[in-house]
């Protein structure tokens, strides 16, 4: 569960990492609790080794080039890292990590720093490792789709290099504009096309990636079938930085659609969004690209709060259904059979299909600007679960029923995916109303065998509850593997992982 803060996010841009913060927001170790391991501190003699393999310009310890680094994306709390390097290649991150490890300075690895659990800011005086500088695109094959890039690479640079080449990401996310493709392999970032492109998991095959002690891993496969030994790069692929960095990535690009239609619903109870989902499927079979739901009180805060317009009328809930084909004909075709369908059983009561740029854009931004919208009421206490699908709206009515008038709650997410954004709002933060929602979610949500963390990570921000999803012995295999990957604990400490108790 993450605080926001309005005031907080009107004073951010995503983009406006180099600034000064003359109002500091709190320390992360305070509020997460935490105690700073047993690492060394970083000395003038350590700087001078840094410099020594980056040059003087890729080296910061002024606050003013750090501070930014260290606030996560919501700045709501902050970590106290000194010291931030760039580096360009994956030999200069191997010189870097072997430094480090044989002298036990720990490192925070970071991408686009879009990350919301927590995982990409130091939390102590952890050296802030940015990918930034690391964005070349290697190489690209029109026949077999496979991109080959380097880890800082942004999601949005490189869509529209692939757009010239009649492909796309296989991935489109809310924060495109600044997170990084090793950002999101490392937190397996999910998003809006997983039901129609998969996870990361399907589409990464390939990952290049340094460990604690320098060693470059090559696994940068380029073939989608690879049944040779332990598939490593999945361990990499969200692992949240703790296992090693991610320098280079070989992903499968899907082939740009030629059409592309999206429908808005408006539908009055909840039984209704299933039977759409099912219809969707059912009719729309291959070219179904994105399947979400939103309820009343999200598209409301959206419509009130940033002036957008709902195109339909007020209704218990909205789903917005996107085709993707490669003919505009055939697509309408079975875009019309299933609208038909839901019209004629009456399962959905009114909807609006947009098939031109303008008009996709803007129902797109009925369900993309939510969480800014939201923020504008208050607090956010925002979390991201996996649940059956036919129990979104039981969970949305629990936790509002076990929060009462303290908060209002809603939903909304990824039907495709089982993955509901459970979001309560209040005025302000308090004590009070988060342990009325903790563990309560994470108590509901393991009823259900549901992961506590669907597609945003542990981070430090949830690495507590990681029991609620995984029993004591996986945890544990869990320890062990990392203590393989990085026996010295240097890679991103106090993330994802709970203490041993
Ligand atoms: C508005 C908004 C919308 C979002 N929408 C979605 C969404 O739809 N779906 C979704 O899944 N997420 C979403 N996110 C969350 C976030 O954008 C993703 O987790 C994204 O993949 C993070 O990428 P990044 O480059 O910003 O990584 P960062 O935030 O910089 O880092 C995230 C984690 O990965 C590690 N890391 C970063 N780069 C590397 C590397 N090269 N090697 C090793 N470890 C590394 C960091 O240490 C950290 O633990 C959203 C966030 C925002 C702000
Ligand atoms: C990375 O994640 C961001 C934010 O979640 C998303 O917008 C972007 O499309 C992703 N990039 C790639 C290459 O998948
Ligand atoms: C849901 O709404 C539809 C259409 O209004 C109605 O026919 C159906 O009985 C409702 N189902 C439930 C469970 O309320
Ligand atoms: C580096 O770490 C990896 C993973 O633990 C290990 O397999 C390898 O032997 C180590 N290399 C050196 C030189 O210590």
């Amino acid at each position: 569960m993450f605080l926001l803060s309005c005031r907080l996010l009107l004073k951010t841009t995503i983009k406006s990492q180099r600034r000064c913060y003359s109002q500091q927001p709190e320390l992360a170790s305070k509020r997460y609790n935490l105690t700073r391991g047993n690492y060394a501190s970083i000395r003038g003699s350590d700087i001078n080794f840094f410099q020594s393999i980056l040059g003087q310009t890729r080296v910061f310890t002024e606050e003013c080039d750090v501070d930014g680094h260290n606030l996560d994306w919501y700045k709501a709390v902050k970590g106290s890292g000194k010291l931030l390097l760039k580096p360009k290649t994956a030999e200069e991150v191997s010189a870097i990590l072997t430094y480090c490890n044989d002298t036990k300075l720990a490192v925070t690895p970071q991408g686009g720093n879009t990350g919301v659990s927590g995982g990409a800011i130091p939390v102590f005086d952890e050296i802030i490792l940015s990918t930034s500088q690391m964005n070349k695109i290697i190489s690209f094959d029109e026949i077999s789709g496979v991109l080959v890039c380097e880890a800082g690479c942004i999601l949005d640079t490189l869509n529209e290099y692939l757009m010239e080449k009649n492909f796309i990401m296989p991935l489109d996310l809310g924060s495109k504009g600044s997170c990084n493709i090793g950002g999101n392999v490392s937190t397996n970032a999910g998003g809006l096309r997983v039901i129609r492109y998969g996870s990361l998991h399907g589409t990464v095959l390939g990952v290049e990636a340094v460990l604690a002690n320098g060693t470059i891993m090559d696994c940068l496969s380029l073939m989608k079938k690879d049944n040779t030994g332990y598939d490593l790069k999945h361990l990499l692929i969200g692992s949240e930085g703790t296992l090693g960095v991610v320098t280079k990535v070989a992903i499968q690009c899907p082939v740009k659609p030629k059409s592309v239609q999206l429908a808005l619903f408006g539908i009055s109870n909840f039984s209704g969004v299933l039977e759409t989902f099912k219809q969707a499927k059912q009719n729309l079979g291959e070219i179904l690209s994105a399947c979400e739901y939103m309820d009343q009180t999200a598209i409301e805060s959206v419509v009130r709060n940033l002036n957008i317009r709902n195109p339909i009328g007020d209704f218990p809930f909205y789903m917005i259904i996107e085709t993707s084909g490669s003919n505009e004909q055939h697509d309408e075709e079975k875009l019309n059979t299933f609208l038909e369908k839901i019209m004629a059983d009456g399962v959905v009561q009114d909807g609006t299909v947009a098939s031109d740029y303008t008009q996709i854009r803007s129902i797109w931004e009925l369900r993309e600007r939510i969480i800014e919208a939201q923020l504008l009421d208050g607090f956010v206490y925002l979390s991201d679960f996996s649940v059956p699908v036919n129990s979104f709206d039981r969970f949305v009515h629990d936790v509002q029923n076990q929060v009462g008038d303290s908060g209002t709650v809603t939903g909304f997410g990824h039907l495709g995916d089982s993955n509901i954004h459970l979001h309560v709002i209040s005025k302000e933060y308090t004590p009070e109303l988060l342990s009325k929602i903790e563990p309560f979610v994470y108590e509901w949500t393991s009823k259900k065998r549901g992961s506590v963390s669907a597609e945003h990570g542990l981070g430090f921000k949830k690495k507590d509850y990681l029991s609620y999803s995984k029993s004591e012995s996986v945890i544990d295999l869990m320890r062990n593997v990392k203590s393989i990957f990085d026996p010295n604990h240097i890679l991103n400490p106090y993330k994802v992982l709970p203490d041993k108790k």
